[in-house]
């Protein structure tokens, strides 16, 4: 392999990438598993090399854009703060308090579908489970449901169209949702809702009141993180389900083998494409050369199918060592949401399995594949009996 950068390496926006995701990043990995593009910079393929990427925080900078975002685009030591801040949301005890309202959420949903057949899964259930559940754990009103739902999907196209003024205009939409549930929780006073965002609202940063900037990129990041990935988890395990029915009827059996299906089955095929950094010093990378101040592009998908620390990385296997699985990522910035989004996804297939006695593909109806930067399906057709 060359170790001089060449223009295009692949083009992660071909349609052959875009329909074909899976085929495409296992032929990178072998390929060219560190790889020059025009509208990634260096997507990198292979597990090791990703996670050489996330581990070493002085020569790969999240700073990767000049807007700020909280905590994901900053970097040590203004990073830990924030982090500090956030995680206590998703402690033990918070998710135990949580699980009874997401258990009613998921029963309620499930009702919809039962007995139904040819449901496109991926707006009736997979969306709204993500959009209730969020605007349940942070205390958002229901109707902001519809808005962010098509804020969510506005985001992808403009990311993968690379359009910037789109883009901003996007998240400042955002930005004017959070500042009107600000604005109102203000002039409640001390009758405010009691949830998490207002304790958000209320905390401080470095001994000083968190600035009106800062929460709404937390919340931002936040619904950045949990919208695209729990819709896309909840649309690829049933899936995987509808498509092995053994493993659906011993779920059903023994529904505490579900946390490990769960992560297995999304290690084959994950529901969070790719993450950035930028460089701060040339480095080698793989085998290629990559200079100061250039972008990288993690991509998870990929690194979660090499076969060499998965072998036979498509196969459904129990057993398999978790701790390699790089589905929540690693380093610093590794996923804060975890606990919570485990709780989501156990939650709603407990509840799904119990109300059904099988959950089988539609016929005559072929699923149809998101497109970057969303992952696993737009349109899914399901039957529930
Ligand atoms: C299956 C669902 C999810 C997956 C696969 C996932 C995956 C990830 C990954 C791989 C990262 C690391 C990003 C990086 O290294 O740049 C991350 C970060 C993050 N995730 Fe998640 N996530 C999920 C659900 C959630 C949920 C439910 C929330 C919030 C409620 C959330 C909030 C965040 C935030 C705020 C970060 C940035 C953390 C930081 O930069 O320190 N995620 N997530």
């Amino acid at each position: 392999m060359t170790d001089v950068k060449k223009e295009y390496d692949w083009d992660p926006r071909s349609e052959e990438v875009l329909h074909h995701p899976l085929a495409a990043f296992d032929q990178m990995r072998t390929e060219c598993p560190v790889a020059h593009s025009e509208y990634m910079g260096w997507s990198v393929f292979r597990h090791k090399d990703v996670l050489r990427v996330v581990e070493d925080h002085e020569t790969f900078s999240n700073q990767v854009s000049q807007h700020r975002s909280v905590p994901n685009g900053l970097d040590k030591p203004e990073h830990t703060p924030y982090r500090a801040l956030i995680e206590p949301y998703f402690s033990q005890a918070r998710m135990a308090g949580f699980e009874p309202l997401c258990r009613e959420l998921s029963e309620n949903l499930i009702r919809t579908v039962l007995g139904r057949q040819a449901v496109d899964i991926i707006p009736e259930l997979a969306e709204n489970f993500a959009l209730e559940i969020q605007c349940a754990f942070l205390g958002w009103p229901n109707h902001l449901q519809e808005p962010l739902r098509q804020w969510a999907h506005e985001n992808q196209e403009a990311t993968l169209a690379g359009n910037r003024e789109a883009m901003n205009e996007i998240a400042q939409r955002f930005s004017r949702y959070i500042h009107d549930l600000l604005e109102s929780r203000r002039e409640q006073g001390e009758w405010a809702p009691d949830d998490v965002t207002t304790e958000i609202m209320n905390s401080r940063i470095n001994g000083n009141p968190i600035s009106e900037n800062d929460i709404v990129s937390i919340l931002r990041n936040w619904t950045v993180g949990e919208i695209g990935t729990i819709a896309a988890s909840i649309g690829l395990l049933l899936q995987y389900l509808s498509e092995h029915l053994d493993l659906q009827d011993t779920l059903r059996r023994e529904p505490e083998r579900i946390p490990e299906a769960v992560e297995e089955i999304l290690r084959i095929h994950g529901p969070l494409v790719t993450n950035r950094r930028r460089t701060t010093r040339p480095v080698t990378l793989g085998s290629r050369s990559v200079g100061s101040d250039e972008r990288v592009t993690v991509n998870w998908v990929s690194a979660n199918r090499d076969e060499r620390v998965f072998p036979e990385p498509d196969r459904f296997r129990w057993g398999r060592d978790q701790s390699q699985n790089l589905l929540y990522g690693a380093g610093l910035h590794v996923c804060p949401g975890a606990p919570l989004a485990r709780l989501e996804l156990r939650v709603f297939l407990e509840e799904l399995l119990a109300a059904t006695n099988r959950v089988t593909p539609s016929i005559g109806k072929t699923p149809v594949n998101a497109h970057y930067p969303a992952s696993g399906y737009q349109h899914l057709w399901l039957d529930f009996s």
